[in-house]
């Protein structure tokens, strides 16, 4: 089993391109199910999570490539199969994301139930709630869902829930709703941009959706979808934990291949906190050199603060000047990272879904466990200014997410090695 080891202590400087984004890229790639004719799409990174979503693509009767320049270009050869299996869901809960397109183009989606997952409980009734307002008839049979509909009927759907809108929810509902008959209107819907790419890629491919982005999203079915060639948006968590990575090292990187609009939240945090973020007409310029000045941050849906950046500050404000607040409000349990940082010499207190960070002047190495995607770049990007040396273990977690991690960091010159743990 891979893992990282990290010497701490130099500051990040130079270029760094970010990839296509990973969480806009598997909706996109599902909705390949939608249309007889090719699908190619371009800045797909080279990740395990996007292999997890090829494997079941091809198990679902969808021919596919992903080529080394990013591109991939996928068709249905064969569309009597429409279950997704438990192996390839419990792998990777993303793959909710076929349920949509294959009840809409295939009168039948049979998914696994996707079980538990290590940030917490994440249920999926928000989209079962969508797909029976479209008419979907729904049975469970032996852990798996089975839903039916000769076609489906448009109609006002409201997908708010407890903990707000769900992204992968309205992925679903607004794909499964370009085939219906007559209109859909999603109420509370995602505002992620994810969405926005999915119904721009979608409204390419012939559908008619408009108000994505906002909380109102009207879809209007049509008969049949079409081919498109598009390409994906940068991936905007990539690129905050790019600038988490600056900032935390004192460096100064450029970002390529950013959407700023996309990170209002996060740019405005950094610069509350005394990161210098500079426009330029790519992407930005990163760059810090003082001590941090401490700060609170709540995640919340888009607009808001991120979830998927939330380990990423917390590692970024463990050096900072004075107490720090992070209350995590879309998933209360995504705390994981907060033992392992502390191994590292953080002083963190955590209450419910709340947690105190006692800004230290150092963190000092130390073996620590990677546990999920983001918690794991939090370890990385401490174990980058960490005195002394860091080992990352049980970095397929991080693997799922950043692509060459450690190529791409070192390149800005840190100092970190892929080493197989048996012979570290
Ligand atoms: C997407 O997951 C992302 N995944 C997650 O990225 C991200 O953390 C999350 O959105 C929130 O931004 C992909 O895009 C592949 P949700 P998703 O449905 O769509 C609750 C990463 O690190 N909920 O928006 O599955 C849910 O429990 C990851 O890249 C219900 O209650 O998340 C959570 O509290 C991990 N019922 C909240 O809504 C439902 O039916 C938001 O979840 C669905 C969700």
């Amino acid at each position: 089993m891979d893992a990282l080891i990290i010497q701490g202590g130099a500051r990040l400087r130079g270029k760094i391109r970010v990839n296509g984004s990973k969480n806009a890229a598997l909706p996109l790639m599902a909705a390949s199910i939608l249309t007889d004719a090719p699908v190619t799409l371009r800045e797909v990174p080279h990740l395990s999570d996007i292999a997890s979503m090829r494997q079941l693509l091809t198990a679902l009767g969808v021919k596919n490539e992903h080529h080394a320049d990013g591109s991939m270009v996928m068709q249905v050869v064969n569309s009597s199969v429409s279950s997704a299996d438990y192996s390839l869901v419990s792998k990777m809960r993303a793959s909710i994301c076929t349920m949509g397109p294959l009840l809409a183009k295939r009168k039948v989606a049979r998914v696994s139930m996707p079980g538990g997952c290590a940030i917490g409980d994440r249920p999926i009734d928000l989209h079962l709630r969508g797909m029976q307002a479209l008419g979907a008839k729904m049975t469970l049979d032996k852990g798996d869902i089975i839903l039916h509909a000769d076609r489906l009927i448009g109609a006002e759907i409201f997908l708010g829930g407890n903990f707000g809108s769900t992204v992968l929810g309205t992925a679903n509902v607004m794909s499964a709703a370009t085939l219906a008959k007559g209109t859909t209107v999603i109420e509370s819907a995602a505002c992620e941009p994810e969405i926005t790419d999915l119904a721009n890629l979608l409204n390419q491919m012939g559908a008619k959706i408009t108000g994505a982005g906002s909380p109102r999203i009207t879809i209007e079915g049509v008969d049949e979808l079409h081919g498109v060639d598009y390409t994906v948006i940068p991936d905007r968590i990539e690129a905050g934990t790019f600038m988490v990575a600056a900032a935390i090292t004192n460096g100064e990187v450029e970002l390529d291949n950013v959407r700023l609009e996309h990170l209002l939240a996060v740019v405005d945090k950094l610069r509350q906190i005394g990161v210098i973020v500079e426009k330029t007409p790519t992407g930005c310029i990163v760059s810090s050199i003082r001590r941090l000045n401490a700060t609170s941050i709540t995640t919340q849906p888009y607009p808001g603060f991120p979830t998927d950046l939330q380990a990423q500050f917390m590692a970024l404000l463990c050096l900072a000047d004075g107490n720090s607040i992070v209350t995590e409000k879309i998933y209360p349990d995504r705390f994981l990272h907060v033992a392992e940082l502390s191994r590292l010499g953080a002083h963190l207190h955590k209450e419910a879904s709340t947690v105190v960070i006692e800004g230290e002047r150092e963190l000092i190495g130390a073996q620590v466990m990677a546990s999920d995607l983001r918690a794991s770049a939090a370890l990385v990007l401490a174990g980058l200014v960490a005195r002394g040396e860091t080992t990352v273990s049980r970095v397929y977690h991080i693997d799922r997410g950043y692509e060459k991690i450690e190529t791409r960091l070192n390149a800005l010159g840190a100092k970190i090695k892929r080493v197989d743990l048996k012979d570290a």
